[in-house]
């Protein structure tokens, strides 16, 4: 803005609109790259960012996706507008992703499942309804929780509570702690629970401690909201990852549930996810998707089409789809050599420290259990930037750069 329109802007009211506005903090995940960036050191290592990279550190485009887009462009589609609730084609094959092909819910119509603006628009959604026709009931979240969460349910007016799931000790999920929180959480709360590749601390329950859990929602009367981000992205297996959500179903509990392409198909910046809401019967889906589109139409009247074109595409076609869960798998291994090279490494470094978690964690974060004045020295004298609660992305680390992250991680924790 020029000085004059500046003048002319302070002059109509005599003083500036927003002079109350106060400085917010940077975002904390965000705030890493932007260190990262502005070191010169050659060595740097950046695993804040949870986003997939190749061996060679650079984004990766999946086969699958660039073999869908293509055939897309190649139909010449309209840029019509998308309905409230998105592409059909995407919403089902995405319902049947989670649920599984055969799965009773979807047979009997009682799952309505909307478009969502990734994961992140599909928990707002879901923070919305829960607002509106779950009122005063709060959501109760992991310690910790993917950062993200506390505001789009705080936001939304939905109260957050707690309940505890890491165990600093052994780096692993606090069965103990966990199912006795839960198991005081008053009836008709809401409880979220990370599908898989818990975020940040990569810690999952096993099969049998998620059977643990769900006896005691059920018992408790609780309302379960399922977030997952990253089916097939944990195991590489997508039915493998999505154990939690088909077992709670199979055992009559009744959710809401998020879903994210953006790290299992790489579709990022394409926003591409859905909201869905498993009900008693089709009628009851019927006047729950009836109240969803009122929810959906003030906030953004419509969810983008292009990458909820490829999902579908991918998801429908079996050529596709066949490629895709190669790629997936492709990541998943990666992702797992890593952490295997990066526990090998630190011992040959002559670490005596147990890193036995490293393996034991799951998906694209690694809670390393290092402390903040660890974290900094690892910033500071290394170059390896990472979140102050010790959370490294796997997903950054390359046959390039693993040895020397184990040599910087021993030389701080020794
Ligand atoms: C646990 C969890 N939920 C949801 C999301 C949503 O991500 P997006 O909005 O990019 O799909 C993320 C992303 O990091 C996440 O880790």
């Amino acid at each position: 803005m020029s000085i004059s329109k500046k003048i002319f802007a302070y002059s109509v009211r005599g003083k500036s609109w927003w002079s109350h506005v106060e400085m917010g903090p940077p975002d904390a995940i965000l705030g890493v790259t932007e260190a990262y960036k502005a070191d010169k050191n050659p060595k740097k290592i950046n695993l804040g960012v949870g986003a997939y990279r190749d061996d060679q550190g650079k984004p990766f485009v999946l086969p699958s996706v660039k073999q869908a887009e293509q055939r897309i462009l190649g139909e010449n589609l309209d840029k019509e507008y998308a309905g409230i609730t998105g592409i059909p084609e995407f919403t089902k094959q995405s319902a049947k992703l989670a649920l599984g092909a055969d799965s009773e819910v979807i047979k009997s119509k009682r799952i309505f499942t909307t478009q969502s603006i990734s994961g992140t628009g599909a928990l707002r959604i879901g923070s919305e309804f829960l607002a509106k026709f779950h009122k005063g009931k709060p959501i109760y979240q992991p310690t910790p929780t993917w950062g993200n969460h506390v505001p789009v349910f705080k936001f939304a007016g939905v109260d957050v509570k707690n309940y505890r799931y890491y165990d600093k000790s052994t780096c692993g999920f606090d069965e103990a702690g966990a199912l006795e929180d839960i198991s005081k959480i008053p009836e008709g709360s809401v409880i979220l629970l990370h599908a898989c590749a818990h975020n940040p601390t990569g810690v999952d329950p096993t099969k049998e401690q998620w059977k643990k859990i769900s006896e005691v929602v059920k018992k408790r009367g609780l309302f379960v909201f399922f977030d997952m981000a990253y089916q097939g992205f944990a195991s590489g297996d997508v039915d493998r990852d999505a154990f939690a959500v088909r077992y709670f179903l199979k055992e009559g509990h009744d959710m809401v549930l998020a879903q994210s392409f953006a790290k299992n198909m790489g579709l990022y910046g394409e926003r591409v996810g859905a909201f869905s809401v498993v009900c008693a019967d089709e009628d009851e889906a019927a006047r729950v998707a009836s109240q969803v589109k009122i929810l959906i139409r003030p906030l953004y009247s419509n969810p983008p089409i292009h990458g909820a074109r490829i999902a579908a595409r991918i998801l429908s076609d079996a050529d596709l789809h066949k490629q895709w869960l190669g790629d997936v798998k492709l990541m998943a291994d990666r992702i797992i050599t890593m952490r295997e090279q990066l526990k090998s490494l630190l011992a040959k470094e002559g670490s005596s420290r147990n890193w036995e978690h490293i393996t034991n964690q799951i998906g694209m974060f690694c809670f390393t259990g290092i402390n903040p004045q660890q974290v900094e020295k690892l910033i500071k004298d290394y170059s390896v930037y990472l979140t102050k609660d010790g959370r490294i992305s796997v997903a950054g680390i390359s046959s390039n750069n693993v040895g020397y992250l184990a040599h910087a991680l021993h030389q701080v924790t020794k």
